[in-house]
Parts: C-alpha cells; sequence; structure tokens
C-alpha cells in the first residue's frame, strides 16, 4: 500500500514524531516476514519497547545496537565472538534487510535479532537507560548541502542515544567522510551529557589495537582500498 504523502510526510523529522508511521509498498516487506522467528518489521520493531531482554532474549545479558547494518559483516562477527551479549541489528533498506536475513538465518547461535526499521526510531524502539552500546558505522554521508539535514547524527539522535544507553553505555562511530566528522565534532561541541572517550581523524594509524581497529566492514574495506582515513568517535553515556 502507498499512501499519497508518504514523501512529503519524510521531511520535518517526522520520523522522529510519536504519529509517524511506516508508509511503503515494497516486495521485500512480505519477503522478510519469512524470518519472523528473528526480524521485525516496521512498527513491530517497536513492540518490544523495555522488554527485549524479558521477552525476546529471556536473559540479562547486555543490548548491544547496531544502526545501519548494510550487509551486516559486523553484526555476524561480532555475534559470533561475543555468544554472551543480546544484538539488534537495524537497517531501513529492504532489499539489503533481506539478503542479510538470509544470512542470518543459517547463524547457530541466535543471539540476535533484526529490526527492518529506521534509526530515527532509536527511542521508540529501546526504553530509556536499555541499552549498553550503540554502533554506528559508515553512515550515509549526504554530503551535499541541501541534504546534510538528512544525517542521522544530529540533536534528536543524540539526545535519542542519551536516553536508551544505561549510564556508562557507549556510542562507537566511524566514518569515512571528512565533512560528515566534522558535522559530528560540531554537534558534539557543546554537548556535556557525554564523555569523548575515543577521536581520531587516522582510527587505524593511531588506535590500531583498539577494538574498532579488529574488524572491517563491507564499506569499510572499499575506503580502505581507497586509501581514505578512517575518522572515529567513542561516546560514553555521563
Ligand atoms: C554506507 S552503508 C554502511 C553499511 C555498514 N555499516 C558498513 O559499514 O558496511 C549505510 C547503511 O545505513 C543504512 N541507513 C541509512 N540511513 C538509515 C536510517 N535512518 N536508519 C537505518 N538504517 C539506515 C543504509 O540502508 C545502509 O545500509
Amino acid at each position: 500500500m502507498t499512501i499519497p504523502n508518504a514523501k512529503k510526510n519524510m521531511d520535518d523529522n517526522f520520523c522522529y514524531r510519536t504519529d509517524f508511521k511506516y508508509t511503503h509498498d515494497n516486495p521485500y516487506h512480505d519477503k522478510l516476514a519469512g524470518f519472523e522467528t528473528f526480524v521485525l518489521r516496521d512498527e513491530q520493531a517497536e513492540s518490544n519497547i523495555g522488554k527485549w531482554n524479558e521477552r525476546i532474549f529471556q536473559n540479562d545479558k547486555p543490548l548491544e545496537i547496531e544502526i545501519g547494518t548494510g550487509y551486516g559483516e559486523f553484526m555476524i562477527e561480532y555475534c559470533q565472538k561475543n555468544p554472551d551479549i543480546n544484538f539488534i541489528g537495524c537497517d531501513h533498506r529492504f532489499k539489503r534487510s533481506f539478503s542479510l536475513a538470509k544470512k542470518l538465518d543459517k547463524m547457530e547461535h541466535k543471539n540476535f535479532r533484526y529490526l527492518r526499521a529506521r534509526g530515527e526510531r532509536l527511542e521508540f524502539m529501546f526504553q530509556e537507560n536499555e541499552v549498553q552500546s550503540i554502533f554506528y558505522f559508515f553512515p550515509d554521508p549526504w554530503p551535499k548541502n541541501r541534504h546534510n539535514k538528512k544525517r542521522l547524527f544530529q540533536t534528536p539522535f543524540l539526545n535519542a542515544c542519551h536516553k536508551v544507553l544505561k549510564p556508562g553505555g557507549t556510542l562507537f562511530v566511524k566514518t569515512d567522510h571528512d565533512g560528515y566528522f566534522d558535522w559530528m565534532l560540531n554537534h558534539l561541541k557543546d554537548e556535556k551529557r557525554f564523555e569523548v572517550l575515543l577521536q581520531s581523524r587516522d582510527l587505524r594509524n593511531e588506535y590500531p589495537e583498539h577494538f574498532l581497529s579488529q574488524f572491517t566492514t563491507k564499506f569499510e574495506k572499499i575506503f580502505l582500498s581507497q586509501a581514505t582515513l578512517i575518522k572515529s568517535i567513542v561516546l560514553r553515556k555521563i
């Protein structure tokens, strides 16, 4: 079903509003229903707010979230290496979600769920103090000035991250894009709610031992092959 004003409704931070509704007409939405044991789509992604561990994972392991999972290289490797966490991947692209769901389906140890959902909905998917870590790697940079406002990393998103993270919880960011990195630093200029644990314009050379230098996402491989320096920020909720 296509809703006539769907595009218009995507403007003006509509995604952050309580009256937001997902509207689309994409065949992969239905295909994703075939993975209902671990995929939650659209509004379903918001149905377990505050209850992910109690209702879904049925344990009290740390809840870790990735926004913009893409093809899932990080999610798959991290879930395999860390059986003692509860992981939730999230991406809004349909075909990419379907291709990742097929890979996740083959994983034996299902310490994860996958949300076909928008990162802007973070505070509607997770409750205050529910999340231990948020991973946000190689986000779409929206390089044109007139598109900058579409960047996820800005005040409403930082507010949501701060809300859902536990005190001491961490937001890990990597980007290839100088303009987006400067934009992030600018948004952090007067930010008092997070402690900056790491800030680097050359993560791999400055912090080769850091956890963030120990894995390479699909997009990161491309940027490294072009000799692009990897920029990174790690923030801890005070
Ligand atoms: C450049 S790709 C990077 C993918 C992956 N993190 C990597 O490093 O290989 C950016 C991803 O973020 C997703 N994305 C962009 N905006 C998003 C949003 N608002 N909510 C959820 N996912 C989003 C895109 O669909 C895409 O898969």
